[in-house]
């Protein structure tokens, strides 16, 4: 397949902004991610891609839970920490305001609408790897429209995709 037009179809295509957390013997990750959907209304589920390149895969493949943040149009700095550093390098929880939810997973305090998921099922979909998520707590919240990705575009991805460290495989 030609990969210019595929990059042609999906260029423009807009998405809401998600942070996505995670913990597992005592370690943290987390990362900006784009794609994240909803995978089914009943039972409600929620897909996460995670790039395989990424540190917070290599802590979520050990995980047993997943939290999702949704961005508000005022989160632009979260994002930048989440998702232009790598906690390969930085710990990004020193840098932000979070507490410990179930399993320890880190929740934003300042991103108040969140859901909580078990790890269903995790699926190689190629350099990315697909996690099902069953909600276990869901928090809404009125704060408007979420973070979109044309506004992150200026963010350069900590971990690269096509970045593939040693032992990154997919699960
Ligand atoms: C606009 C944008 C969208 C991104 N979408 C995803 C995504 O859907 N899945 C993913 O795993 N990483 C995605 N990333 C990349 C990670 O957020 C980024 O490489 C981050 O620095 C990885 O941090 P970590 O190594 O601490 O996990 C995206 C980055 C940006 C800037």
């Amino acid at each position: 397949m030609d990969t210019d037009r595929f990059d042609a179809f999906v260029d423009g295509l807009d998405y809401p902004m998600f942070v996505v957390t995670t913990a597992h013997a005592g370690e943290r990750a987390g990362c900006l991610v784009g794609f994240t959907t909803q995978a089914s209304i009943d039972p409600p589920r929620m897909l996460v891609c995670l790039s395989v390149a990424n540190h917070t895969y290599q802590v979520a493949r050990q995980a047993e839970l997943l939290a999702v943040h949704v961005l508000d149009k005022d989160d632009h700095d979260l994002a930048e920490l989440f998702g232009g550093r790598t906690g390969d390098e930085v710990d990004k929880f020193a840098k932000c305001r979070w507490t410990p939810g179930p399993d320890g997973v880190p929740l934003l305090e300042d991103c108040p609408r969140l859901l909580v998921g078990r790890i269903a099922d995790r699926q190689p979909l190629g350099d990315h790897v697909g996690f099902l998520l069953d909600p276990l707590r869901v928090e809404s919240y009125d704060g408007g429209p979420a973070l979109d990705y044309e506004q992150v575009e200026d963010v350069d991805p900590g971990h690269p995709a096509d970045d593939h460290p040693k032992g990154s495989e997919p699960c």
